[in-house]
């Protein structure tokens, strides 16, 4: 038996669909814990791309069991147009189920979302207008529907009538916008259902039974540790737990059964939305990192902000996480940069900080510390072994794992699979 727990460890976007792939066809379980429609993982096989935003990266392997568990919030129309974009691949996606205590996202919640982004007018977040953050807020108030409610009409009809009168109320009241109509809701829902029906489970049983069974199990996170709702750059967060912990309550796996945690991060630092970004780049080197490591998001295609490695950020994620191995990519991204910086700490007032602290205003005007390093100035894609790699490219890859606490395992120096190389194995 093993369970890995596979995060993000900076704000997201750091290759985490690759890796997933990587492990998928040598688990039987694959389990999506937390987050919704707002992720975005690219993974490439035979030069094929595959984007996916809710069903598990592993359903390319038909052996491997793809759950979506609990903690993640399903909007029914996304996953059916997914489910319809992989079986029209050829991809019958059989091996998938959804858990029926996962929270769907309702029509009114992208509204929401995008509603309460332009009344914070400076303020915003910067947020994928998924509604995934209304959708959470419900789920904490209670007043959420969840996808086992699509088995259950007079439920559903007799909820959603308490339910739109509330939503409708902030819409016409506060927003000046066009309410909800509830047999529309209701017809379109119910319309979801009949194709969702044989995917909803109970997943508890099949992950026990998998755990008894000395299955294999990896928990896929989406977005980052410093997207996470406590520990990240809060309010400039998403509306779930990306990390370890959150994998446990987002999937019913136990914290005892996790074997192992594998950190994800990039080479360089990205991050979409607004917020803190001690070591962003905005200058004609940022705007170079930027077309060479074609940043743009997966979901929205917005230009995403770049920025140095920032091991201040990584050694908070490797700690809090409990990561015992990392996953550098995009190390091929920095093949023709001159000199390379990684931060190790910040400067804020005087004082010195090796993790980035809570008060954002003051995250916002650290000094970054940065340790300099001749680039390599050589192209990496074609190294098939940690090995083959520049001298001065695996000097700046250990100093990376030196400077967080956890070694780097895995570097990727390309999109496909053969630009993989592995230095310790990430399963046994
Ligand atoms: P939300 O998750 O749509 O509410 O957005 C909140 C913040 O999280 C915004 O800054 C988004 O850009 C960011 N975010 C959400 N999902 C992802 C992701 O998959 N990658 C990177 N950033 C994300």
């Amino acid at each position: 038996m093993s369970v890995t727990v596979l995060v993000g460890g900076q704000w997201g976007d750091e290759g985490k669909g690759k890796v997933i792939d990587l492990l998928a066809d040598s688990v039987n379980m694959v389990i999506r814990s937390q987050g919704g429609n707002n992720a975005g993982h690219t993974v490439v096989t035979g030069g094929k791309e595959h984007r996916f935003h809710l069903i598990p990266s592993g359903i390319l392997y038909p052996e491997t069991l793809c759950v979506i568990g609990h903690g993640v919030v399903v909007d029914p129309k996304a996953f059916l147009l997914e489910l319809d974009e992989l079986q029209s691949g050829g991809i019958p996606a059989r091996n998938l189920v959804i858990s029926e205590r996962a929270h769907m996202v309702m029509p009114y919640h992208p509204v929401l979302d995008q509603l309460g982004e332009e009344m914070r007018g400076d303020d915003r977040l910067g947020t994928t207008w998924r509604g995934i953050g209304p959708a959470y807020e419900d789920k904490v108030r209670r007043i959420g529907f969840r996808i086992g409610d699509l088995q259950k009409p007079a439920f559903l009809e007799k909820k959603l009538r308490f339910v739109l009168r509330l939503k409708n109320e902030s819409l016409t009241r506060l927003y000046n916008a066009e309410p909800f109509n509830e047999k529309e809701i209701l017809d379109e829902y119910l319309g979801y259902a009949e194709r969702i029906d044989p995917y909803i489970r109970d997943i508890y049983p099949l992950i026990q039974d998998a755990l008894n069974d000395g299955k294999k199990i990896l928990l896929e996170g989406a977005q980052g540790v410093m997207l996470d709702i406590d520990l990240g750059t809060y309010p400039y967060v998403t509306s779930s737990s990306p990390t370890a912990g959150g994998a446990c309550t987002g999937s019913g796996i136990p914290p005892s059964r996790i074997t192992r945690t594998v950190g994800v991060f990039k080479a360089y630092t990205t991050r979409v939305g607004y917020g803190p970004f001690p070591t962003e780049l905005t200058d004609a080197l940022g705007d170079q990192l930027r077309e060479v490591g074609a940043e743009y998001g997966t979901t929205t295609g917005r230009a995403r902000r770049v920025g140095w490695f920032d091991a201040a950020v990584s050694r908070y994620a490797v700690a809090t996480n409990g990561i015992d191995a990392m996953v550098l990519t995009k190390v091929d991204v920095l093949d023709e940069f001159e000199t390379l910086k990684i931060c190790t700490g910040y400067l804020s007032k005087g004082e010195y900080w090796d993790h980035p602290m809570a008060n954002i205003s003051h995250l916002k005007h650290v000094e970054p510390i940065y340790e300099e390093f001749p680039g390599w100035m050589s192209p990496t894609r074609e190294c098939r072994r940690y090995e083959d790699l520049p001298a001065a490219c695996r000097t700046y890859i250990e100093r990376v794992g030196e400077l967080c606490g956890a070694s780097v395992n895995v570097v990727s120096v390309g999109p496909d699979r053969e630009h993989t190389l592995v230095r310790t194995p990430l399963l046994d």
